[in-house]
């Protein structure tokens, strides 16, 4: 019998919230999720496979567990996510301790493989992993099991029909799959009526997001309707793509307090010519004109990106490009990489000419930069002022509390306040990734008698 099991999740949030899809789908079967993974029967790693350097994680994450699956050899291991979709056979291959490798399509058919788990019988030659149907729209999105009380993740598609020349997704997670937006709605609402105040809308291109039964229905719309589900205080959306942002898209964010103000905008390069050769589907003007435009919103709309350093052919006037692009966009948060050849991508089949340690050069360098970039945004913009923070849970220095501005900005507190709570703190410090603060205090003059006054004060003012 399989009575507990342990899920270990790497990756972006589309991963974790498949996570809790899995855990949604033992749970059905009477499994109990434990937290420490020497008390588990069945053991799940999901991964990611975006870049190289994820995959080695998982094999060295395997090999460690060799020796947990040798202390007690009716422990079962199954691998999930993009890398397992990735390496099929070849990780059962690699790590013959694993006992089954399930890519993202085939996430349904967990629920019976278990008993062939308990029997040993070999898994099915289907069920290891599977070519996407693209045909099918995304109805059911299954039973979730959500391990977060007050933010929650809703799959709004599932996909990606862009054909970046770099990015192995639109093989492990096949082409796009739409969810209807009558679904979508419907879960969203039954969310605020459970008291989650924060929703996350996911999709691999979420703003190419079309209803499959309602023509001319995009995600401008159905972010619209979602913004007007009562009880939601903040929505956000993961991960657009630059060039679906139509202007109508954009006055929808700008138009709804409760869509936070803030937006990823993956740029990769700001060289045209490597742009091409991405395949983004957009140059560097049009990228610098969509940045204008989040400018000249009535509202501040806080921008975050993705680079890309070393993709094929990337020369040093490229690379300049970049920067200056950085300098311009001046965006709160950026995450970079190296490129890294990944299998089945076009890219993969040219020659990968920029020599690692100038990667590591050039890497350092965007860095550097974004790390000066974010410490000035920090002086100027959030020091001295106050912001509503949704608190998610002790910082971790273990002596504060740690929540999110609307901008997605964290901030370290003291205070005494519960996750899902919003507290009104005032920005009292910086560092280059996160801000601290001090809650308000919240002064109520209760009792005057001549000329003493009472003062009653309770840490903080609730929103
Ligand atoms: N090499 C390096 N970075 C990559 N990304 C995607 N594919 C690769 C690759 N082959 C980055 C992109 C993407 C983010 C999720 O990962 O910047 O936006
Ligand atoms: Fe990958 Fe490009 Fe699709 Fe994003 S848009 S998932 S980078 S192929």
């Amino acid at each position: 019998m399989l009575r507990t099991y342990y899920i270990e999740t790497h990756g972006c949030q589309m991963n974790e919230h498949d996570s809790e899809r899995v855990a949604g789908l033992l749970h059905q079967r009477g499994l109990v999720q434990v937290f420490d993974p020497r008390e588990a029967d069945l053991f799940l790693l999901n991964t990611c496979s975006v870049r190289e350097k994820a995959v080695r994680k998982v094999y060295s994450r395997l090999g460690e567990l060799r020796a947990r699956k040798r202390e007690n050899p009716s422990r079962r291991i199954g691998v999930l996510g993009c890398v397992a979709q990735q390496e099929g056979r070849e990780l059962l291959r690699r790590a013959p301790h694993v006992d089954f490798v399930l890519g993202p399509p085939m996430y349904h058919s967990l629920p019976d493989l278990l008993d062939d788990l308990v029997s040993n019988a070999p898994p099915p030659a289907g069920a290891v992993f599977a070519a996407i149907d693209a045909s099918k729209f995304l109805e059911d999105t299954g039973p979730v099991r959500r391990c977060n009380h007050f933010r929650a993740g809703v799959t709004v598609m599932e996909g990606c029909n862009r054909r970046c020349s770099y990015c192995i997704v639109p093989f492990t997670r096949g082409m796009e799959r739409n969810r209807p937006a009558a679904s979508i709605l419907e879960e969203i609402r039954r969310l605020a009526d459970e008291g989650y105040v924060e929703v996350l809308l996911l999709g691999q291109t979420v703003n190419a997001y079309r209803d499959p039964q309602r023509r001319g229905y995009r995600f401008a719309e159905l972010l619209a309707d979602a913004a007007q589900v009562p009880g939601l205080r903040r929505i956000r959306f993961t991960s657009p793509h630059p060039r679906y942002f139509t202007p109508s898209l954009i006055q929808v964010i700008a138009g709804y307090e409760n869509i936070c103000g803030q937006v990823h905008l993956p740029l990769q390069s700001g060289s045209s010519a490597i742009l091409r050769r991405m395949h983004r589907q957009y140059d560097r003007e049009f990228y610098l004109g969509l940045i204008d435009r989040f400018r000249a919103c009535r509202r501040e709309i806080a921008l975050s990106t993705d680079v890309i350093v070393g993709f094929p052919g990337e020369s040093e006037q490229d690379f300049e490009a970049t920067l200056e692009v950085v300098r311009y966009a001046r965006f709160e948060q950026m995450f970079s990489f190296k490129y890294s050849p990944r299998p089945h991508t076009q890219a993969a089949a040219w020659h990968d000419d920029v020599p690692e340690e100038e990667k590591s050069r050039r890497l350092a360098a965007l860095q550097q930069l974004q790390r000066e970039i974010q410490l000035e945004i920090h002086n100027d913009k959030y020091l001295g002022r106050t912001f509503e923070i949704l608190v998610e849970g002790p910082a971790k220095d273990g002596r504060r509390l740690s929540g999110r501005t609307e901008s997605n900005k964290v901030v370290n507190f003291s205070g005494d306040s519960l996750p899902g709570e919003f507290s009104r703190v005032r920005i009292t410090g910086y560092g280059a990734n996160s801000l601290l603060g001090e809650p308000l205090i919240d002064c109520r003059l209760v009792e005057t008698a001549g000329e003493e006054v009472t003062w009653s004060a309770s840490s903080e003012l609730r929103a």
